[in-house]
């Protein structure tokens, strides 16, 4: 089956999600094309294109490549991909869309929010999440989950969920949320999550001894919530100081937990200051039993240029002025 995948605002980290995806499954795929709007993939086993796209944050809409049925709408969306199709593809059939008022629902209808601390954007939760899952991975775990975003996202993907959070305010939130996830998707009654307060600068010892092969999943705190450029005072200086530090000694301790193979998906904040951007020291460290890894291992040419060696990709919103920067690294 040939499928073309609509791809979202940042393509790069839609097809390194697609191509995660499908392994983590055990699907075999061969790339047919890629631009900035497209992949096009054909896809050796039957798969259902609509539970796909239900499972992807990163896809607007997938197309499924049809030499049956040509319509009218099916022209006019082959004319859009300007992708060379295959002679013998006379049209495209079905097309799904993504619901965005389920997205919508998730971003703005839960319980409890916590604007001052900031929350990772649900598509950009989904995303990371599956970037994280591996052929055996059955848990993710959040340390940094504040309301509880990424977790809920684990949990629609039918994993196991740790959280942790120092703050009890952050670990009741979550639960909250957790709670009215359940309920608005009619999931199990008896759902298993254990969320609990602790510092990430140390080790979770409980989660070391559990059966799950858990992935970690996190944006960790990414400073005070700044509402200009911010400069190079001494005092902004020194809490981004801070931030770096408290990062640099999570990463360390909460990797502690994962089995071989297992993956760290993490956001490493970067600021916009006046006149430049600054990065944290922590984003160009090295640490022990830890690799970070390509968001894309397959050979892709795209738009002239070969996207194995892409080892972060940067999310930012339109005048942030902290941009998150995602990094994976997998336990050796
Ligand atoms: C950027 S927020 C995470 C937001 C979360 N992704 C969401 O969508 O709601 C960072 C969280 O880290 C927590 N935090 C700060 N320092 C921490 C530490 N040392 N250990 C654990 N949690 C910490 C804060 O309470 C806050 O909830």
């Amino acid at each position: 089956m040939q499928l073309i995948f609509k791809l979202g605002k940042i393509p790069v980290l839609s097809i390194a999600e697609i191509i995660t995806v499908l392994k983590s499954r055990n699907l075999s795929y061969d790339i047919i094309n890629a631009n900035r709007y497209f992949l096009h993939l054909k896809i050796n086993n039957n798969i259902y294109p609509d539970i796909l796209l239900n499972i992807l944050g990163g896809t607007r809409e997938i197309f499924k490549v049809d030499t049956i049925v040509p319509t009218k709408e099916a022209r006019r969306i082959k004319k859009q991909f300007k992708f060379n199709l295959d002679n013998s593809t006379t049209a495209l059939g079905f097309a799904i869309t993504e619901s965005i008022k389920s997205y919508k629902e998730r971003e703005f209808k839960k319980p409890y929010s916590d604007i001052k601390n900031r929350m990772i954007p649900v598509k950009l939760a989904k995303i990371m999440v599956n970037l994280g899952i591996q052929d055996d991975t059955t848990a993710i775990y959040d340390p940094f989950c504040g309301t509880g975003t990424i977790i809920t996202e684990a949990i629609l993907q039918g994993l196991n969920v740790y959280g942790s959070d120092i703050n009890t305010q952050q670990v009741k939130g979550t639960i909250k949320n957790i709670e009215w996830i359940r309920d608005q998707y009619n999931l199990d009654k008896n759902i298993q999550f254990e969320i609990f307060e602790h510092n990430a600068t140390t080790m979770p010892d409980k989660l070391k001894a559990k059966d799950d092969n858990i992935s970690i999943v996190t944006e960790p705190y990414l400073g005070e919530l700044w509402t200009s450029k911010i400069n190079k005072g001494t005092k902004n200086l020194k809490t981004i100081a801070k931030v770096d530090k408290s990062i640099e000694k999570s990463i360390k301790s909460i990797s502690k937990i994962l089995k071989k193979h297992q993956r760290l998906v993490i956001i490493i904040p970067a600021f916009r200051m006046k006149h430049e951007t600054m990065y944290l020291k922590v984003r160009d460290k090295e640490f022990v039993g830890l690799t970070k890894i390509p968001f894309i291992s397959d050979i892709i040419t795209f738009e002239n240029k070969e996207l194995s060696d892409i080892m972060s990709i940067m999310y930012k919103r339109r005048n942030a002025l902290i941009l998150r920067e995602i990094f994976i690294f997998e336990k050796i």
